[in-house]
């Protein structure tokens, strides 16, 4: 597995990786921190300065795109090792995400392990991980690699006027 922040040359594999969690009835990018919501060349410079500089919202943070041994994207992985304590409690330290057709074939498990080194690295203590309650490969991802449940939460998202819905979120810790 590689790790690396994105270049502007990586716009077409992106642009990949997204139609196909599209194309597989997903509505959103794990972990991409708002990549299709701007302009791609500003979104690199902005992730490659954050992994530099902190920012005023989530601190100094990576997001590293991840390639397999064939070199293929295989996911995406922020390991926000800086972040305000209110905001470690709410989102927690790592996110991550795994294209749909790569699931289950154990790379979340190895970024995970691999994020974990990196804050061991930045001389974090433990992490913080929040996932749905029935995100069932995020919750086996974080125990597998030593999460420990601490705190559940009922997430309130109002949809529209007559939506209302709620969301079982699970906390953990992971000691390192
Ligand atoms: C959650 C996600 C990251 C898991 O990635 P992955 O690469 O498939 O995970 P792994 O292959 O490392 O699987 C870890 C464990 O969970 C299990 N698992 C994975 N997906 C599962 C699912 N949908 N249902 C049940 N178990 C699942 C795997 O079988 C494995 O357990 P095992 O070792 O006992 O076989 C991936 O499904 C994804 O990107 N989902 C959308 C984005 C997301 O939810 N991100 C996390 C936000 S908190």
């Amino acid at each position: 597995m590689r790790y690396r922040l994105p270049t502007k040359n990586d716009y077409e594999i992106l642009k990949e990786y997204v139609i196909e969690h599209y194309s597989n009835g997903e509505k959103g990018i794990s972990a991409s921190l708002g990549m299709t919501n701007m302009n791609y060349d500003i979104w690199v410079e902005k992730i490659n300065r954050n992994s530099r500089e902190a920012d005023d919202e989530w601190g100094k943070y990576y997001l590293y795109l991840v390639f397999n041994d064939n070199n293929s994207l295989v996911g995406l992985l922020n390991i926000r090792y800086n972040l305000a304590p209110h905001l470690r409690d709410m989102y927690g330290d790592i996110g991550y995400g795994v294209r749909p057709s790569e699931r289950k074939k154990g790379y979340a498990t190895e970024m995970l392990k691999y994020a974990l080194i990196v804050c061991k690295e930045k001389e974090m203590e433990e992490v913080i991980l929040g996932c749905y309650e029935n995100n069932y490969g995020s919750n086996k991802t974080i125990v597998k690699n030593g999460g420990v449940l601490f705190r559940q939460d009922v997430e309130k998202k109002q949809l529209s006027d007559n939506w209302n819905i709620e969301l079982k979120c699970n906390y953990y810790k992971i000691k390192l």
